[in-house]
C-alpha cells in the first residue's frame, strides 16, 4: 500500500506580503495557496520586485522554447552566487553562456559521462561501506548519506579526487553554509531591506565561504593546469581534463585559469546538491510504497542475474523501474522548485502586460502537480513513466525536472546514470522504511529538501530474499 506523500498543506487563501516574508525566509512552498496548484499564470508585487508566476504549458514552452532570448536568467541569480561562481554557464547569458556551453557540452556527452562510470562506482562502494557498518535495522539519516555521496562522486568524476581528505570536506561543509546563506540574502533584496550590520555580516560569511572553496579548487586546478599549457599528457581522463581540452569552435581558444575555476566550482554547486535531494526523496518515496520498493528490488535482482561485483553499466541500462520511480520522484519533487527569469521586453501574457525588468519564474514544482493537467497529481504513480502508456500520462511542456530548451542541464544524463547505479546497488543490499514518528518537512531553498532530514530504518536483505524477492 502507497500513503499519499507529504507536501505542504496548501494556504486557503493568497498570503499577506507579511506572511510571505516571514514564511518564505524559511521556505518559498510555504507561501503556496490553493488556487496556485490549480492557476495558468500568478503575479506577486514585492517591495523590491514585481514577480510573474507562468504555469501553463504553452507560456513555459514561449519562455523556455520560442522566445527564450526575452527570457534570459535572472540577473539577481548572477549577482548573488557570483562570488562562488564567477562568470560561470549557469548564470550567463547570451554570446558569453553560448561560448561555455558549446566548450562543455563536450565534457558532459554520453561517451564521456559513461567514461566516469568506474569514478561513480568507487564512490558508491564507499558509500555501502559507511552504510554496512550501521547494524541492521538501524536508522539512518539517507539525506547525509545522499550528500556524501553525491559530492563524492562529483569531486571524483571532476578531478579524480575524493572525499576521503580532511580539505575536502572542509570544501563540502563551506558549499553547504553557503547554499543556506544564499536564499535569505536574495529574500531580503527583494523586501528592500535596508542596508544593516547583519545583513553585511552573513555576506562577508558567505563570501568568506566562497574564498575558501575557490582557493581548494585551485590548488587541485593549478597544478593539472599547468601540466596542460606545457602540452604534457595528463594521467587522469576526467571532466577537468575536457575542460582544458575545450575550445571555442570560433576563435579556437581555450578556457583561461579563471574561467575553469568558475566552471568547475559551479558544476559542484549544480551536480551534487540537486543529485542528493532527488535521490533523498526517492528513497523517502520507497520506504512508504513497499510494493513499489518491493517490485524494484525485484528488478534488480533479475538484471543482476549472477553478478556479485559492482552493478555495471550494461544493467544500469537495463534498470527499466528504478528509473521510472527516479523520474516519478523528480516530478513529485523536482530539485530545482523554480527557475527565475528576466523580462528583457515587454511582453503581453494572457491579460497581464509583463514590463522590461520584470520577473518571472516557471516552477516545476507548481507545473508537476497542476490539479488540470495530471491524474492524482500529488500521488507516487512511476508506472505513468510506462513506455507502454505511450507517454499520454505525461503532459506535453509540464514535466521538467532538467529545464527545458537551450538552458536544459548539461549534465541530465549524468544525474540519471548516477541515480540509477545508487538506487540499484541500495535496492539490492537493504529495505528501507520510515523511521517510527518520522514525517520529513519538504522546505524549498535553492534545491527542494527535507529540513528536519531522512530518517529511515534500514534492513539487510537477505540473500535468499535477494534471489527470491
Ligand atoms: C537530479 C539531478 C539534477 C537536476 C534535477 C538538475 C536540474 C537542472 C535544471 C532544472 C537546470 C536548468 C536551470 C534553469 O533553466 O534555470 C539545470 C541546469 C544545469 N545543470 Fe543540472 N541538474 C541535475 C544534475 C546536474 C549535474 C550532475 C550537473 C553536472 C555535473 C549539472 C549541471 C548543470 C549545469 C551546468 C546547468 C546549466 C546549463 C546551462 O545553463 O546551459 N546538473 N540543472
Amino acid at each position: 500500500m502507497t500513503r499519499c506523500p507529504i507536501y505542504p498543506k496548501p494556504l486557503k487563501n493568497k498570503a499577506s506580503l507579511l506572511f510571505i516574508f516571514f514564511s518564505k525566509r524559511r521556505s518559498w512552498l510555504d507561501g503556496l495557496y490553493e488556487r496556485s496548484y490549480r492557476m495558468k499564470m500568478g503575479q506577486i508585487k514585492l517591495p523590491g520586485l514585481e514577480l510573474f508566476m507562468v504555469n501553463q504549458p504553452e507560456l513555459v514552452k514561449q519562455v523556455m522554447v520560442d522566445e527564450v532570448d526575452a527570457f534570459p536568467k535572472h540577473r539577481m541569480l548572477g549577482d548573488l552566487l557570483a562570488p562562488l561562481l564567477g562568470e560561470s554557464i549557469f548564470t550567463t547569458n547570451g554570446a558569453q553562456w553560448r561560448k561555455q556551453r558549446d566548450m562543455l557540452d563536450v565534457a558532459f556527452d554520453n561517451s564521456q559521462v559513461e567514461r566516469v562510470f568506474e569514478r561513480m562506482q568507487e564512490a558508491t562502494t564507499r558509500m555501502l561501506t559507511r552504510l554496512g557498518e550501521h547494524p541492521d535495522g538501524a536508522v539512518v539519516d539517507v539525506d547525509k548519506e545522499m550528500t556524501l555521496v553525491t559530492a563524492d562522486i562529483i569531486f571524483r568524476t571532476i578531478m579524480s579526487a575524493n572525499l576521503d581528505t580532511e580539505e575536502a570536506m572542509n570544501v563540502l561543509e563551506a558549499f553547504v553554509r553557503f547554499q543556506e546563506a544564499s536564499p535569505k540574502l536574495a529574500l531580503l533584496r527583494m523586501f528592500k531591506v535596508p542596508d544593516n550590520w547583519l545583513l553585511r555580516f552573513s555576506d562577508r560569511k558567505r563570501r568568506g565561504d566562497a574564498k575558501i572553496i575557490r582557493a581548494s579548487l585551485e590548488r587541485v586546478i593549478r597544478p593539472r593546469y599547468e601540466v596542460f599549457m606545457r602540452g604534457e599528457a595528463s594521467e587522469h581522463e576526467d571532466i577537468l581534463a575536457s575542460i582544458l581540452r575545450a575550445k571555442d569552435p570560433d576563435s579556437g581558444q581555450a578556457f583561461g585559469f579563471d574561467e575553469i575555476v568558475d566552471q568547475v566550482a559551479m558544476l559542484f554547486l549544480a551536480g551534487h546538491e540537486t543529485s542528493a535531494s532527488a535521490l533523498t526523496w526517492t528513497l523517502y518515496l520507497l520506504s512508504i510504497s513497499p510494493d513499489i520498493q518491493h517490485a524494484a528490488a525485484k528488478e534488480v535482482t533479475e538484471v543482476l542475474g549472477e553478478e556479485r561485483g559492482s552493478v555495471p553499466l550494461a544493467a544500469v541500462k537495463r534498470m527499466g523501474l528504478v528509473r521510472r520511480i527516479f523520474m516519478e520522484s523528480m516530478r513529485l519533487y523536482p530539485p530545482v522548485g523554480f527557475l527565475a527569469r528576466e523580462v528583457s521586453r515587454d511582453t503581453d501574457m494572457r491579460d497581464k502586460h509583463l514590463q522590461a525588468g520584470a520577473s518571472l519564474v516557471v516552477a516545476p514544482w507548481l507545473l508537476h502537480r497542476h490539479e488540470a493537467l495530471w491524474d492524482a497529481p500529488h500521488e507516487f504513480c512511476p508506472a505513468r513513466f510506462d513506455p507502454k502508456s505511450g507517454g499520454r500520462s505525461i503532459p506535453k511542456n509540464a514535466y521538467l525536472p532538467f529545464g527545458m530548451g537551450q538552458r536544459v542541464c548539461i549534465g541530465a544524463t549524468f544525474a540519471m546514470q548516477e541515480a540509477v547505479l545508487i538506487l540499484s546497488e541500495l535496492l539490492r543490499r537493504f529495505s528501507f522504511e520510515l523511521a517510527p514518528g518520522f514525517q520529513p518537512d519538504p522546505v524549498g531553498r535553492l534545491t527542494i529538501r527535507s529540513d528536519n532530514g531522512m530518517h529511515l530504518v534500514l534492513k539487510k536483505r537477505l540473500p535468499e530474499t535477494e534471489t527470491t524477492a
